[in-house]
C-alpha cells in the first residue's frame, strides 16, 4: 500500500469542466432541494446545489445560467432564519424563487410577507393571468402543490403577479425590470403535473440553457479525466455487487483496464449464491484482477452474542475495514482507492465546496471505507444521483440485473437478521429472501419495486403441521416503492403473490411456521428492520 497522505482532491469541479451551462439551487433547508436539481437535470442541464449564503461574488464566479432558491422550513421574519446574498438579484443572472426562497426574494426587492391563519399544505388550482416566461405554453389553470406557512401579502411597484388562487393572490410573480421569478407552489413535485414544463420554460426558456449536458459525454470525459490522474499508478476498488460499485469498476475498467485490482470480502452476510453471482458478472465484463476475501468466520466471530442493531453495525463496519486494509495491503502499487460515493452523500454528509453545510442528514452508512486509508480517493459518481447511475451503467454495457438490482445495505443480512447472529439464522433467512425476490421476479413487478427482501424475527410462534404442533420462527416480507429511498411506501403487491410467497415459504423453509407482511412506511418506520 502506498503511505502517501490522502490529497483532497477537487473533484467538485469535475462536473464543471464537462459543462458551460450550469444551474445553481442555494439550497434554505428543503426537503426539496435534491428533487429540484434532479428535474433540472431532466432538462439535460446540469445542476448542482450550493449553500444559501454563497457571496453573489463566488456565484458570479461558477457562471451559472440560472439560480433557483429552495424552500425552506423557516419563517423569513425569524431571527437567524437562512438569508441569501441580496446582491446575487443584481447580477443579471436569472433568478427562481420557490416557496420560501420566493418569499425572501420578494422581500429582499420591496415586497412584504404574512403569516398565513392557517398553513395551507396540499392540492391547489392556479389562475394563470400572465401567460409569459414561465407559463408559456400552460393552461389557464392547472393543479398545484403547495405547503406553507408564510405567503406574500403584498409585492410592490417592483413585481407582477403571474398567477393567484383563490387563498394566495401572489402564487406567482415576476419583476418588472430583473429577470427574477417566484412561486409559492412547488413545481418541482409530482403532485404539481405540470411542474416539468415549468421549470423546462425557466431553465431553457428563461435562462437560456440548450439542454446539451448527457450522461454519455459525461462518462467519456469521466474516463478521460481518471486516466490523466491515475497516470501507470494502480487503483483498488471494492465490489459489492451492487449497481454503484460495479459502474465505478466499469468506469475504472474502460479508463485503465489492467491497472484495476477489485477486492470483494464475502462477510458471510451475503444473499443467497451472491457471491458466485458477483464473481461471474465480473469475469463476464470485465478481464481485471478481482480478489475475493472470504471472511465468514471472522465476521460471525465479531459478531457472537450480540443483538444490539448499532452494536451489530459498529462490529461490521470495523471488521470490513480490518479486511479491506489487510487485502489492500497485499497489492503492492496500489495508490488510488475508487469509491461509489453519490452526489446525495456528498450533499447530506456535507462535503461539497460550496455545498450546503452538513445539516440534513448523517447517513448510517456501514459498509463504506474511512478516509484516512492512506490512499488518494477516486470517486467518479459523487456529481451524479442514483437514477443517473442507473443509465450511466446501461451507457456503459452493464447487464440489466446488475444495473436494475435493488439496493443492499453494508451489514447486509446482519440487519434483517433480528437480535443475535447465527450461521443457523442467516442459512434459514437466505432460503426466504430467495424466494421473496424470485417470486416478485416472476411476477413481473421487481422493476416496480424499489426493495423487497426477507426478514428473520426473533420470534417463536405456535402452528400446526400435518398433525403435529410446531414452535417455529416468523418471517416478515418488507417491500417498498420510493424515488430517494429517504421516504418509501410500502408496495401493494397482489394478495395472490404474497400468498404464493407465504405458502412456499412455510412449506420450503425449515424451521419458518409464520410469515407477515410489513404495511409501514416510511417514516416514521425505516426500511431495513434495524
Ligand atoms: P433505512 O433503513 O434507513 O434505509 O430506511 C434506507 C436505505 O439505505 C440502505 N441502508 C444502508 N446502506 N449501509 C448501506 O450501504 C448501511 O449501513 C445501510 N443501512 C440502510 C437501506 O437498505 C435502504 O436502501
Amino acid at each position: 500500500m502506498s503511505q502517501t497522505t490522502p490529497t483532497e482532491i477537487d473533484q467538485e469541479s469535475a462536473a464543471d469542466a464537462f459543462t458551460d451551462e450550469c444551474v445553481l439551487v442555494l439550497d434554505f433547508g428543503s426537503q426539496y432541494a435534491q428533487l429540484i436539481a434532479r428535474r433540472v437535470r431532466e432538462q439535460n442541464v446540469y445542476c448542482r446545489i450550493v449553500r444559501h449564503d454563497l457571496s453573489a461574488e463566488r456565484i458570479a464566479e461558477l457562471k451559472p445560467k440560472g439560480i433557483i432558491l429552495s424552500g425552506g422550513p423557516a419563517s423569513v421574519y425569524e431571527d437567524g432564519a437562512p438569508r441569501c446574498d441580496p446582491e446575487l438579484f443584481r447580477l443579471g443572472i436569472p433568478v427562481l424563487g420557490i416557496c420560501y426562497g420566493m418569499q425572501l426574494m420578494c422581500k429582499a426587492l420591496g415586497g412584504s410577507v404574512d403569516h398565513t391563519p392557517s398553513r395551507e399544505y396540499g392540492r391547489a388550482r392556479v389562475a394563470i393571468q400572465e401567460r409569459r416566461a414561465l407559463f408559456e405554453g400552460l393552461p389557464d389553470a392547472m393543479d398545484v402543490w403547495m405547503s406553507h406557512g408564510d405567503q406574500i401579502s403584498g409585492i410592490g411597484e417592483a413585481f407582477q403577479t403571474m398567477a393567484s388562487t383563490d387563498t394566495c393572490p401572489y402564487a406567482a410573480i415576476a419583476h418588472r425590470e430583473l429577470p427574477v421569478f417566484g412561486m409559492q407552489f412547488h413545481p418541482e413535485v409530482t403532485h404539481t403535473p405540470l411542474g416539468s414544463q415549468v421549470l423546462h420554460n425557466f431553465v431553457i426558456g428563461v435562462c437560456g440553457c440548450e439542454g446539451t449536458w448527457h450522461l454519455g459525454d459525461f462518462a467519456d470525459a469521466l474516463i478521460e479525466q481518471i486516466r490523466k490522474q491515475v497516470g501507470s499508478r494502480r487503483v483498488i476498488c471494492g465490489l459489492s455487487g451492487g449497481v454503484d460499485s460495479s459502474v465505478v469498476a466499469a468506469l475504472l475498467y474502460k479508463a485503465i483496464g489492467p491497472q484495476l485490482s477489485c477486492i470483494l470480502i464475502d462477510n458471510g452476510l451475503l444473499r443467497k449464491d451472491e457471491q458466485g453471482a458477483v464473481i461471474t458478472e465480473f469475469s463476464n465484463h470485465f478481464k481485471a484482477d478481482l480478489r475475493v476475501v472470504n471472511a465468514e468466520q471472522r465476521f460471525l466471530e465479531t459478531l457472537k452474542g450480540i443483538s444490539e442493531p448499532q452494536e451489530k453495525r459498529k462490529r461490521i463496519g470495523y471488521a470490513f475495514i480490518d479486511c479491506f486494509q489487510e487485502e489492500a495491503r497485499s497489492i503492492e502499487d496500489a495508490h488510488f482507492l475508487a469509491q461509489g460515493t453519490l452526489y446525495p452523500d456528498v450533499i447530506e454528509s456535507g462535503a461539497a465546496k460550496d455545498g450546503p453545510a452538513a445539516t440534513i442528514k448523517l447517513h448510517h452508512n456501514v459498509g463504506g471505507l474511512p478516509e484516512k486509508l492512506g490512499f488518494e480517493l477516486i470517486e467518479p459518481l459523487r456529481d451524479l444521483f442514483k437514477d443517473e447511475v442507473r443509465r450511466l451503467g446501461e451507457e456503459l454495457g452493464l447487464p440489466e440485473v446488475l444495473v436494475w438490482r435493488h439496493p443492499f445495505p453494508g451489514p447486509g443480512l446482519a440487519v434483517r437478521c433480528l437480535g443475535e447472529i447465527t450461521r443457523e439464522k442467516l442459512d434459514v433467512l437466505r432460503e426466504a429472501d430467495e424466494i421473496v425476490v424470485n417470486e416478485i421476479k416472476a411476477a413481473g413487478l421487481y422493476r416496480q419495486t424499489s426493495q423487497a427482501f426477507a426478514v428473520l424475527l426473533p420470534v417463536q410462534s405456535v402452528g400446526v403441521m400435518g398433525d403435529a404442533r410446531t414452535y417455529d420462527n416468523a418471517v416478515a416480507i418488507r417491500s417498498v416503492n420510493t424515488d430517494d429511498f429517504m421516504t418509501a411506501d410500502w408496495s401493494r403487491l397482489p394478495y395472490d403473490l404474497l400468498a404464493k410467497i407465504s405458502t412456499r415459504i412455510i412449506n420450503e423453509v425449515k424451521g419458518v411456521n409464520r410469515v407477515c407482511y410489513d404495511i409501514s412506511s416510511k417514516p416514521p418506520a425505516t426500511i431495513e428492520w434495524e
